[in-house]
C-alpha cells in the first residue's frame, strides 16, 4: 500500500470517528497538509450532518469551500468538540512536530480550543525521540537572525524556508518560518515553552503541551487506535 493510500485511509477512519462521535450540528476543527485533506473528502460524503469548520489555513478553507462545507472563523464560535489533523512525527506521548505544510500557528490556535486532538498519520510518521523532521518556527521577519542565533546555541541548525524562486516562504500571517535542523527533543513539553518565549517567536511548531488525545495510525494491517493519557 501506497502512502497516499495510507492517508486515505486514516482519513475515512477520521471521518468515521467524527460521524459516531460528535453530535449533528456541530462545528468540526479541520487542519492543514495532504492528510487533513483525505479527511476533509471523506467529511464531505456527510457535510449536512455538521454546521462547518474552522479553518487553519486558507488551503484548508478552499478545500473545504470547494466540497460546500461552510467555514466560520474562530471567533463565532464558543467551542469545537474536535480538531482532526495531520503531524510531521508523532512520539509515544501524542507529542507532535508539526508546521512541515506551514500552518504551524493556525494549527496551534484551532486545537487550543478544542476539547480533542485527532490526530491522522500514516505509520511514518511514529517515532521514539521527535526531532529528525526539521522543527519549524514561525517568526517575524526582524526577528529570524536573532531567533537563529538562540537556535544554535541549543544545538540546531536554522535553515530559512524559500520558495522555489529562491524567495523567502511567508504564512498565512505574514511571517517567515526557519526550518531548524539537528535536535534530539528529549522533552518536547520544555524546548515548546522555552522557545515561545524568545522574542520573535510566533509559534513553534513542537504540539506537546497541548499534544495529541487519539492518533489513528494508518499502516498495512489497518488503522491503529492510539488513546494517550495527559499528566
Ligand atoms: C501543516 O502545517 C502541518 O502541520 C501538517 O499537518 C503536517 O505537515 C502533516 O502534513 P502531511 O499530512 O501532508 O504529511
Amino acid at each position: 500500500m501506497t502512502q497516499d493510500e495510507l492517508k486515505q485511509r486514516v482519513g475515512q477512519a477520521a471521518a468515521d470517528y467524527v460521524y459516531a462521535n460528535v453530535p449533528e450540528g456541530a462545528v468540526i476543527g479541520v487542519g492543514t497538509g495532504s492528510t487533513a485533506n483525505c479527511f476533509i473528502d471523506a467529511l464531505a460524503a456527510h457535510k449536512g450532518r455538521y454546521r462547518g469548520a474552522v479553518s487553519s489555513s486558507l488551503a484548508t478553507t478552499a478545500r473545504l469551500q470547494s466540497h460546500g462545507i461552510k467555514v466560520f472563523d474562530l471567533n463565532e464560535i464558543d467551542g469545537l468538540p474536535v480538531y482532526v489533523d495531520g503531524a510531521d512525527e508523532i512520539d509515544a506521548h501524542g507529542a507532535m512536530i508539526k508546521g512541515g505544510g506551514g500552518a504551524l500557528t493556525r494549527e496551534k490556535i484551532v486545537a487550543s480550543v478544542a476539547d480533542r486532538f485527532v490526530c491522522i498519520a500514516d505509520a511514518s510518521k511514529r517515532v521514539g525521540v521527535l526531532g529528525a523532521f526539521p522543527l519549524p518556527i514561525e517568526v517575524v521577519p526582524m526577528a529570524r537572525t536573532a531567533v537563529g542565533r538562540r537556535v544554535a546555541a541549543l544545538g540546531g541548525v536554522p535553515v530559512l524556508r524559500v520558495q522555489k524562486d529562491g524567495s523567502p516562504y511567508i504564512t498565512d500571517n505574514g511571517n517567515e518560518i526557519l526550518d531548524v535542523k539537528g535536535l534530539h527533543i528529549n522533552d518536547p513539553r520544555t524546548l515548546e515553552a522555552h522557545v515561545n518565549a524568545w522574542p520573535g517567536v510566533v509559534t513553534v511548531g513542537l504540539f506537546a503541551v497541548r499534544g495529541a488525545d487519539l492518533c489513528l495510525l494508518g499502516g498495512e494491517a489497518g488503522v491503529e487506535r492510539i488513546e494517550y493519557t495527559k499528566g
